[in-house]
C-alpha cells in the first residue's frame, strides 16, 4: 500500500515550493516528515510511525507537546478574555516581571513574534542608542532568517587543512550584496579576532551579538575568559553586547546561558522556551538602553500587529510560572544527562571517538576527540558518520535533526522515555551506520 507520506508530498507539492511550509522541513521527497500529533516527548507521523523526539521543533518545547498546564491557561484566555485587542493589557507587565525575576540583566523589556524579530529589534536599539551602525556576529552562530544576519562562513567547502580562509557567502539568493557591508564575523574563542575587531571597528561598532553556546553548531560555547574578554572590550569601546538566548533561554539554566556565565549582555533576546511552542519572543536589558525605544522624537521604533497577543503572553505567562516554580528544568538536565551517559558508554564500548558539547537539556554530540572550540573545529569532526547514525536513529524511531551543528533538546517530558529501549536502539544505529562507512570506504 502506498504510504500516506507518499500522498501528502506528492500534493503538497503542487501548492508550496518543495512541497513545505518553509526551507528547512524539507529533507527530501521520501523523507519529509509529515506528523499527524505529538503529545510529551513523542511524535506520531501521518503513517502512524511513532518517535521519542530530541528535536522538539528546533528547541521551544521545553515541558513537553501539548502540556496541559499551558494549554488550559491558553483555553481560559482565548476563551474568557480575548486573543488581541491592540491595546495594553495586565498581562504584558506581567510576563515582563517574571521574565526579570528570573534574568537579573533584564531591567526593560518588549515583547516580538519570533526570535528573528527579537533579534531586529535588539539590533535597532543598539544602533538607535548607540548612533553607530556596524554589527559583529561570530562564526556558526544564526539569528534569524533577516538579510543583515544572512551571511555566513562557507564551512562546508572550506578545506581545513589549507591556508586559505572560509568566504563569507550569502546564506541563499535574493539577499543583496549591500546587506554584508555593516557586517564583521569573527570567530569564537579567537582571541587575536576580538582585539583585531575592536581596533579596526571601535567607534564604529553598535553591538556584538552573540550565542555564547551556539545552538546552530552543535552546542559549541564560548570560554569564560573569552567572554569575559568580549564583554570588557564592548565596555571600553561603548559596544553593547547582545547576547542570543533564543534558544538557551529559560532551558539551559532558569536565566539562560548569561546565568551560567556570570557574565551579561546589554540587551538579551528570547524565544523558543518561553512559550513551550507557543509563538513568542522578546528582548530586553538595561534600562537606559531600551530607554530609546519609544514614540518620542527620535525615538527606535518597535511594535506589530501581533505584539503581546495574548495567546502568546498566556502560554509564557503559565510556561514560565511552571519554570520558575516547579523542578521542570532539573528533569529536563537529568535526562539529558542520562542520555549523554547512555550514548557515552555505546560509544566508548564500541571504540568511537566522540565529544559532548554544551549543557544536557541542549547537547551537542560530535565524533571528534576533543570538544570543538570553534565553528572550524566542527568541520573538522566526523559529521558525515553523524548524519548515518541520524538516519538510522530516524528509521529506528528517535527523532533528531540529521546534522550535528543541530543540539539534542530534552524536555520535562522525556522521564517517561525508555532508556533500555533508547540504548538498544542507539547500539544498533552507530553499529549500522560505521558498517555503512567502511561499505563506502572499502
Ligand atoms: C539563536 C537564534 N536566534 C534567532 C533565531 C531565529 O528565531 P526564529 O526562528 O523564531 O525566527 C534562532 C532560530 O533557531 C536561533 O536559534
Amino acid at each position: 500500500m502506498m504510504r500516506k507520506q507518499t500522498q501528502l508530498m506528492a500534493e503538497a507539492h503542487l501548492h508550496m515550493p518543495q512541497g513545505v511550509a518553509e526551507n528547512y522541513r524539507y529533507w527530501g521527497d521520501n523523507r519529509t516528515v509529515f506528523i499527524q500529533s505529538a503529545k510529551g516527548c513523542e511524535l506520531t507521523d501521518c503513517d502512524g510511525k511513532v518517535y521519542v523526539d530530541f528535536r522538539l521543533g528546533y528547541g521551544p518545547i521545553i515541558l513537553g507537546y501539548r502540556d496541559e498546564r499551558v494549554d488550559q491557561a491558553v483555553i481560559e484566555q482565548i476563551t474568557q478574555r480575548g486573543t488581541l485587542s491592540g491595546f495594553a493589557t495586565p498581562l504584558d507587565t506581567q510576563v515582563v516581571k517574571q521574565i526579570k525575576s528570573l534574568c537579573p540583566q533584564i531591567e526593560k523589556l518588549r515583547f516580538a513574534n519570533s526570535g528573528t524579530e527579537a533579534v531586529m529589534g535588539a539590533i535597532r536599539t543598539a544602533r538607535g542608542y548607540t548612533k553607530r551602525d556596524r554589527i559583529a556576529c561570530v562564526e556558526g552562530g544564526f539569528h534569524g532568517l533577516f538579510d543583515e544576519v544572512m551571511w555566513k562562513s562557507d564551512i562546508e567547502s572550506w578545506d581545513p587543512a589549507g591556508v586559505q580562509e572560509p568566504r563569507i557567502i550569502p546564506f541563499g539568493s535574493g539577499i543583496p550584496t549591500k546587506t554584508r557591508d555593516l557586517l564583521d564575523i569573527i570567530g569564537l574563542n579567537d582571541f587575536a579576532a576580538l582585539e583585531n575587531l575592536f581596533k579596526r571597528r571601535c567607534d564604529e561598532l553598535a553591538c556584538v551579538l552573540l550565542e555564547p553556546i551556539i545552538g546552530n553548531a552543535g552546542s559549541i560555547s564560548a570560554s569564560q575568559a573569552w567572554l569575559q574578554r568580549l564583554r570588557d572590550l564592548c565596555t571600553q569601546n561603548g559596544t553593547l553586547l547582545i547576547i542570543d538566548e533564543v534558544k538557551t533561554g529559560f532551558r539551559v539554566a532558569r536565566g539562560g546561558a548569561q546565568s551560567l556565565y556570570g557574565i551579561y549582555g546589554d540587551l538579551t533576546t528570547f524565544a523558543k522556551a518561553m512559550g513551550n511552542g507557543y509563538p513568542v519572543a522578546a528582548f530586553g536589558g538595561r534600562a537606559d538602553v531600551m530607554s530609546v525605544v519609544g514614540s518620542h522624537q527620535g525615538g527606535v521604533v518597535h511594535g506589530g500587529t501581533y505584539t503581546a497577543n495574548l495567546v502568546a503572553l498566556s502560554a509564557a505567562h503559565r510556561t514560565l510560572d511552571i519554570l520558575a516554580h516547579t523542578n521542570a528544568l532539573e528533569t529536563a538536565h537529568q535526562m539529558g544527562e542520562k542520555v549523554r551517559d547512555l550514548l557515552g558508554r555505546v560509544f566508548t564500548s564500541i571504540g568511537l571517538v566522540h565529544s559532548f558539547a554544551g549543557p544536557p537539556s541542549m547537547l551537542g554530540i560530535h565524533f571528534t576527540e576533543t570538544i570543538p572550540q570553534s565553528y572550524r573545529d566542527w568541520r573538522k569532526t566526523n559529521s558525515d558518520l553523524f548524519r548515518r547514525f541520524a538516519w538510522e536513529l530516524i528509521d529506528r524511531g528517535v527523532m533528531l535533526e540529521p546534522d550535528s551543528r543541530e543540539p539534542w533538546f530534552l524536555c520535562e517530558a522525556h522521564q517517561t522515555m525508555d532508556l533500555g529501549w533508547l540504548e538498544d536502539v542507539v547500539t544498533q544505529s552507530i553499529t549500522a551506520a560505521l558498517d555503512a562507512e567502511a561499505r563506502d570506504k572499502a
